[in-house]
């Protein structure tokens, strides 16, 4: 089998690449990225030294980057990672996410159909769904909730997910998706919430909370989201949407107090700031087809990999 992973430089996609060099030693993986200040090849060390993975530096807006992957790779399952991903920088630069998130899964399709790839999975978020009230704690996305983002992030995402259902049904790639919640683990950039709070109070910075800081978000371990999209690749029917989540429901500032007090640091490190511009209030994603349809059950406990993952970027700051 051979898997081309878009994006493969960044936070989910090292991981995964990872992930499936140890759970496929016989599949052949080639990850494309064109490197933005997000993606880090340093990240893929180890990976480079095997002999089943090749990194190929490309650009998913460009024809002639992607045409020559495809040419030379002809890949069997193609697992779309590769985005702008950050929600503040799409409030700043809309432009850049309507690129290379929709325009550049545009040029993934084409490639994957004129190559008649077997799956074209693209990994997509439960932002796509916009957000529910804080209070009403039995509301939970389903695969069926309209769409309804929030910024222009989540917007392009959207966008993207409907234009590769446009390819299923117009044309008949075939096709799976998945929203999946809020990732937490290692390898990710220091610009997103748990390894920014790690990073500032290890080093005893001022810690920045937007509002109250009372927003929901559901966090799911990176490698059991690996492990979902796996199965989807595998298992997935064609054409189907796939939520992932794994119902660990926190708020932005206790997880920030359960950051510090593991790290001994105090609370008085945090200060509140403006809200950010139509910041979504909670996020809460129902699991249950994933589960019921694909067997799906592998989650890890939050409080173990949170204490593992502050213990990596602990480790990551000294080198
Ligand atoms: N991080 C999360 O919590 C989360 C949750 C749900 C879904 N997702 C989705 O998962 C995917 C990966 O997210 P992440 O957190 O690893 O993001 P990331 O920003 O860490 O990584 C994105 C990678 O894509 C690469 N890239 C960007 N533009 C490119 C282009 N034009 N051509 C080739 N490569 C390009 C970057 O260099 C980077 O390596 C995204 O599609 C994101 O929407 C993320």
């Amino acid at each position: 089998m051979r898997i081309l992973v878009t994006g493969a430089a960044g936070f989910i996609g090292t991981n995964f690449v990872y992930y499936m060099l140890s759970k496929h030693p016989d599949y052949e993986i080639t990850g494309l990225d064109s490197l933005t200040y997000a993606g880090n090849i340093g990240n893929l060390e180890r990976a480079l030294k095997s002999p089943s993975f090749t990194f190929v530096k490309g650009d998913i807006r460009c024809r002639s980057d992607v045409t020559s992957v495809f040419d030379k790779y002809s890949p069997d399952i193609v697992v779309n990672f590769a985005a702008e991903s950050h929600v503040d920088r799409s409030i700043d630069s809309p432009a850049i996410f309507l690129d290379t998130n929709v325009l550049g899964t545009e040029v993934l399709l084409e490639e994957a159909l004129k190559h008649d790839v077997k799956r074209f999975h693209q990994i997509s978020t439960d932002e796509v769904y916009g957000d529910l009230p804080l209070e009403k704690k039995n509301l939970r996305f389903t695969e069926q909730s309209i769409l309804r983002p929030s910024s222009p992030y989540s917007a392009s995402k959207a966008s993207a997910d409907l234009i590769v259902l446009a390819y299923h049904r117009t044309y008949g790639l075939n096709v799976t998706i998945s929203r999946c919640s809020n990732n937490f683990g290692p390898y990710q950039h220091e610009e997103k919430l748990i390894p920014k709070t790690i990073k500032n109070a290890i080093s005893d910075n001022v810690i920045s909370v937007y509002g109250t800081g009372e927003n929901i978000r559901d966090w799911i371990y990176v490698i059991d989201h690996c492990k979902a999209v796996d199965t989807i690749i595998h298992k997935g029917k064609d054409g189907e949407i796939y939520n992932i989540g794994a119902d660990n429901e926190i708020s932005n500032i206790s997880l920030i107090k359960m950051i510090l007090k593991a790290l001994n640091k105090p609370e008085s490190l945090i200060t509140y700031t403006a809200d950010r511009k139509g910041h979504d209030l909670r996020y809460a994603i129902d699991s249950s087809k994933l589960q019921k349809e694909l067997g799906f059950s592998e989650y890890s406990e939050f409080n173990n990999k949170l204490a593992e993952t502050i213990m990596w970027y602990k480790i990551s700051a000294i080198k």
